[in-house]
């Protein structure tokens, strides 16, 4: 079979390959990427489902409008006001999953050559997605505080690309936080170039100790213009449940457009039926007791595995503290490979992500990612100790 030419250009993420691995009994994985099962408000999901039903069930359970179900794009718009963005309703679309809104961008925006800012390391589907329509991807580096600044501006200067993708809070898998110095210029670059930056933010409301600096989103409207140039991806995936597939897209309105268009040919529109029950979640004030549970939960896996990585593994691993999110981001010291350890660590019963897949180009093949999202205290220490055995 003939596929199209554009399938040349991406390949099955070697996340997936390693992933097969992990059914082996007893192992302890920091491999994935969901958030925990046990933390699901599921009383508060059924209470909100029956609610959906109870009221206006007809318009639950039809088609609904491509742009979104009137309760959840209001519930949306709340959602990022009481985080200090003034955002209406008519201003987002509601998506399948934030995945979707990546996707209608690149379909929106990029055509095959156009060159697309990412950091290194950045979200594996976005760079895949990207691929997909052709992007030219281009690495910013990053360091503890998120997207270095200077460097970004000399790559937008020299590329002049379609657009810049982000992820400035507790990113996926980088674990940074963008500091709100570098927050600001990145807006004021964005307007002065005349430049798209696309901020992803599915992680915002995880963090531990402190809140982060104010979206990318809540900063724009004290920077003249920068609303223009911003999209914001949203998502009720780590706040709420991912197997919802609710996220949402904030845009300029000539991008959310097109964007709502190419979503016709898409999907249609998002279960409706899924942004009915989170919207009556929403509404439920159940969102402000659970977010507490998880970011607890979260900030002491976090400190555990921070912890046993020091005391077990010292010089062999450098890595920042996370301050939020789901994963911490390291780096093997002495020039060893992660690929080599996460085969070795398997045998031992522990697995991990190597980092190279994360990086659009040019990957650092001493990188890894842990995830402590969904492994106990104990386990956490238990498996800490067995990567030590086998490095
Ligand atoms: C950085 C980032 N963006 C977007 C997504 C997609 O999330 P969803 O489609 O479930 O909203 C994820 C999921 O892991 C992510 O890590």
């Amino acid at each position: 079979m003939q596929f199209a030419d554009r399938l040349q250009n991406v390949e099955t993420s070697a996340i997936r390959e390693l992933f097969k691995l992990l059914g082996k009994p007893g192992i302890i994985s920091f491999a994935g990427g969901f958030p925990d099962p046990a933390l699901f408000d599921v009383e508060g999901m059924h209470s909100a489902a029956a609610a959906a039903l109870a009221g206006d069930a007809g318009g639950a359970l039809q088609y609904g409008a491509t742009e979104g179900y009137g309760p959840m794009r209001e519930a949306a718009a709340a959602l990022l006001r009481g985080k200090g963005a003034a955002v209406a309703a008519d201003q987002l679309i509601v998506t399948t999953g934030s995945q979707q809104a990546l996707d209608l961008l690149g379909k929106a925006m990029i055509s095959p050559g156009d060159r697309v800012i990412v950091e290194a390391p950045t979200f594996l589907a976005t760079i895949q997605c990207f691929k997909l329509y052709g992007a030219q991807l281009i690495n910013a580096p990053i360091d503890a505080d998120g997207v270095d600044v200077d460097r970004l501006e000399r790559l937008m200067l020299e590329h002049r690309p379609k657009l810049v993708y982000l992820i400035p809070t507790f990113g996926n898998p980088s674990g940074a936080m963008l500091s709100l110095e570098r927050r600001r210029r990145i807006l004021e670059l964005a307007v002065r170039t005349g430049t798209l930056v696309v901020e992803d933010d599915p992680y915002g409301e995880l963090y531990f100790d402190a809140p982060p600096p104010p979206s990318l989103l809540a900063l724009a409207d004290a920077v003249p213009g920068a609303r223009d140039w911003l999209a914001h991806c949203g998502s009720m995936s780590k706040i709420l449940s991912p197997g919802l597939r609710v996220g949402f897209l904030v845009a300029p309105p000539a991008l959310l457009a097109k964007a709502t268009m190419c979503k016709q040919f898409s999907d249609a529109c998002t279960s409706t039926f899924a942004q009915a029950t989170a919207a009556s979640y929403l509404a439920s004030g159940r969102l402000g007791p659970a977010l507490a549970r998880v970011r607890a939960t979260y900030a002491e896996r976090a400190g555990a595995m921070t912890t046993a990585l020091r005391r077990e593994l010292g010089d062999a691993i450098e890595f920042t503290a996370p301050r939020g999110g789901m994963f911490v981001w390291a780096r093997l010291t002495g020039g060893r490979n992660a690929n080599d350890f996460a085969q070795r660590a398997i045998e031992r019963l522990v697995a991990f992500v190597p980092g190279a897949p994360f990086f659009a180009r040019d990957p650092d093949v001493s990188t890894l990612r842990l995830s402590f999202a969904t492994v106990d205290r104990a386990r956490i220490e238990e498996g800490i100790a067995r990567m030590r055995s086998a490095l």
